[in-house]
């Protein structure tokens, strides 16, 4: 068989064939990686929900909150104006523990890091990828409390994941901001329940302060 010249002018120059397979390659690669981006971005699957990592210090929620009723904001003092809420440094824990259980077993890496400098090497538990941006204070401020991401919080003895912190729920409030929005003075108060209707009370939240979380992809991706 001779090589059917004519069809070269109909399709490549010559001097594209060497990279033929390249451009092929190339528009397989754009599919599955645009497919990945699909799959991997918009998926609700859950990440890492119930991960509860131990602690170097037993602190438990659920009594400093639960029963003593502190407010989160007197150790994560960045919540409603900073992006990272913050753990707190050793000083907090002192402001009580220097007298309440001065001598506690339990609070020996306490004493430790107090006396040395050193910060208590805590262990995160909620940590979202370097490539998405979060940002606390525009969610607390706007009325989102802390329990619709983290769950009864003042419930805890040790702290776990509650929520996937997946795109695709990021992505679900975002769209519906209104299942979640409360009166700002209790994102902190986890028990709170609304005495009417959440769909009608976040509704009116949502008119009333203008609240559109955007879903374009600089708003998280950077
Ligand atoms: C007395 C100080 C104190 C108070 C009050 C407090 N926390 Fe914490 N919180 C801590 C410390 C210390 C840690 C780190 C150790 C741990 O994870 O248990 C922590 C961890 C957390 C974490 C997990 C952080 C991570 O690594 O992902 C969340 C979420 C959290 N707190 C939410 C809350 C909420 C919500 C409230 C109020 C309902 C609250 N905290 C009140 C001290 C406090
Ligand atoms: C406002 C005061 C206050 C602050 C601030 C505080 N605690 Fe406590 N903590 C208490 C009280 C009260 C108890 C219960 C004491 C008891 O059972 O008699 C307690 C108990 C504890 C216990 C149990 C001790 C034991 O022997 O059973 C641990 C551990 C603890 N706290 C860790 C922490 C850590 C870590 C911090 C800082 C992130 C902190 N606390 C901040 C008041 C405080
Ligand atoms: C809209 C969801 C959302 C709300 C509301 C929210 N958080 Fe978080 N929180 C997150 C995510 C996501 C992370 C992980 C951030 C990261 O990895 O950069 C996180 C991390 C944290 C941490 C770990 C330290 C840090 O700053 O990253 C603490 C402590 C915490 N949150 C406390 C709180 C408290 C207290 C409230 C309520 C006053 C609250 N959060 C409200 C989603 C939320
Ligand atoms: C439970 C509801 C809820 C969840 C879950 C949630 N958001 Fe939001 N987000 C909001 C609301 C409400 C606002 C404020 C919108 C406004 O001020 O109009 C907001 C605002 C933001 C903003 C600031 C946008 C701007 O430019 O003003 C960023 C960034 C953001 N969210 C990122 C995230 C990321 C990342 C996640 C997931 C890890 C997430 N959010 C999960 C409700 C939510
Ligand atoms: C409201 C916040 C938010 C918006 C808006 C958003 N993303 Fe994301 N995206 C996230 C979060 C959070 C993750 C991390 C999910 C995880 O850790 O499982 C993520 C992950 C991804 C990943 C990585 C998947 C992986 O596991 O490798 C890609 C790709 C991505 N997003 C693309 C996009 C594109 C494209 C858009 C615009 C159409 C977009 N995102 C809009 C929050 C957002």
């Amino acid at each position: 068989m001779t090589e059917d010249k004519s069809n070269d002018i109909f399709t490549f120059p010559k001097w594209t064939s060497v990279l033929r397979p390249g451009i092929a390659a190339a528009a397989v690669g754009g599919l599955v990686y645009a497919g990945t981006i699909v799959f991997l971005g918009f998926s609700p699957k859950a990440t890492d929900v119930g991960y509860m990592p131990t602690q170097p210090v037993p602190y438990s929620h659920a009594l400093h909150v639960g029963q003593l009723g502190m407010d989160c904001r007197y150790c994560h003092t960045g919540v409603e104006v900073a992006a990272a809420a913050a753990i707190p440094p050793t000083q907090t824990c002192m402001n009580c523990h220097s007298k309440v259980r001065a001598n506690s077993e339990k609070l020996i890496p306490v004493r430790e890091s107090y006396a040395t400098g050193m910060p208590v090497p805590w262990i995160r538990v909620h940590d979202l990828p370097d490539y998405v941006y979060f940002d606390h204070s525009a969610h607390v401020r706007r009325g989102v409390g802390c329990v619709s991401c983290h769950g009864r919080i003042d419930t805890m003895e040790t702290v776990f994941q509650a929520e996937p912190l997946s795109m695709g729920w990021c992505l679900e409030c975002h769209r519906s901001p209104e299942n979640h929005l409360r009166p700002a003075e209790f994102v902190t108060q986890l028990d709170w329940v609304p005495e009417e209707d959440q769909l009608a009370l976040g509704t009116r939240l949502r008119e009333t302060n203008n609240i559109n979380p955007p879903t374009d992809c600089n708003t998280c991706h950077r």
